[in-house]
């Protein structure tokens, strides 16, 4: 695997690769790789001749009280997983390569930006995150670029971007991987103290509970929310947000009759920790 810092290495090793007629895959990270991510590295070498790691630590997709001093960064250790996993190339620009003096241009995604993570994070999140993917889409111009469901509303917003300007790029949004106890992986679970990692796992037993209502046949947004709130509440979280939308343009539904997105974020203990499941009524 060939770590490269600059823009020019990456463009020149992807044309000459697709000189030959090989298919690129881009997998972008912000590194503090875990099996998650590990995951979509090993889809994109299943689906590629050539796979494109990024690990850039995005300062503009950062709110100003949000982690990105505390952000994990261990690239010596990122590099060996994203090796093992399959990936050919670790992009790893410094934060000037990708923002150079005088850099003042941004994209903003309209209306799906503006509720669940993008309302409580504020529009600059997800314009930093829609900016930063369409800049890797334009270096690396990966063929297909691999993306975590666990983040279910950054791969909508970067599906619409993708459709709305026009990138030549396949969009793969990639299963959640979670702990053995059904912790969703992230790379903020590294701030969870035992206690706090321990009471982490109600998110996706809150999840767990919600989709028992639905099997048995609860199609009512307000019973299926109290049912996962409950679980919640005993775990003592008290959740950013909890809400049923649905899973393409994010309206809020007030019933599930197809598929619904329940999404949840909840600050525990030093993390801010999201989930979701895609929630199918039963016929
Ligand atoms: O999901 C992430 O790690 C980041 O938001 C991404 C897509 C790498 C952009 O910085």
């Amino acid at each position: 695997m060939r770590i490269l810092r600059t823009k020019a290495e990456v463009r020149a090793a992807v044309h000459e690769a697709r000189s030959g007629g090989e298919a690129t895959g881009l997998v972008p990270t912000m590194g503090a790789l875990h099996e998650g991510h590990l995951s979509l590295i090993r889809r994109a070498r299943a689906d590629n001749d050539l796979v494109v790691v990024s690990l850039f630590v995005n300062p503009t997709q950062f709110g100003a009280n949000e982690d990105l001093g505390a952000y994990p960064r261990d690239e010596h250790r990122d590099a060996a997983l994203a090796e093992a996993a399959g990936a050919d190339i670790l992009f790893a620009p410094p934060v000037a390569e990708i923002y150079p003096d005088g850099f003042a241009t941004s994209i903003h995604v309209s209306g799906i930006t503006e509720v669940l993570c993008g309302a409580h994070r504020g529009p600059a999140h997800f314009d930093g995150v829609a900016t930063v993917v369409a800049k890797l889409f334009q270096i690396v111009a990966p063929d297909a670029a691999y993306f975590g469901q666990k983040d279910a509303q950054q791969v909508l917003v970067i599906r619409r971007l993708v459709r709305d300007l026009d990138i030549p790029v396949r969009v793969v949004a990639c299963p959640i991987v979670r702990e053995p106890d059904g912790l969703a992986m992230s790379s903020r679970n590294a701030y969870l103290n035992p206690a706090a990692r321990q009471q982490a796992t109600a998110l996706n037993r809150a999840l767990d509970a919600a989709e028992s209502a639905v099997a048995r046949g609860e199609t009512r947004a307000d019973a299926i929310l109290e049912r996962a709130r409950a679980v919640l509440a005993t775990a003592e979280i008290d959740p950013e947000y909890l809400e049923l939308r649905d899973p393409e343009d994010l309206r809020e539904l007030d019933a599930v009759e197809t598929t619904a997105l329940l999404a949840v974020a909840a600050q525990v203990g030093k993390a801010r920790l999201i989930d979701n499941r895609i929630l199918s009524a039963s016929r």
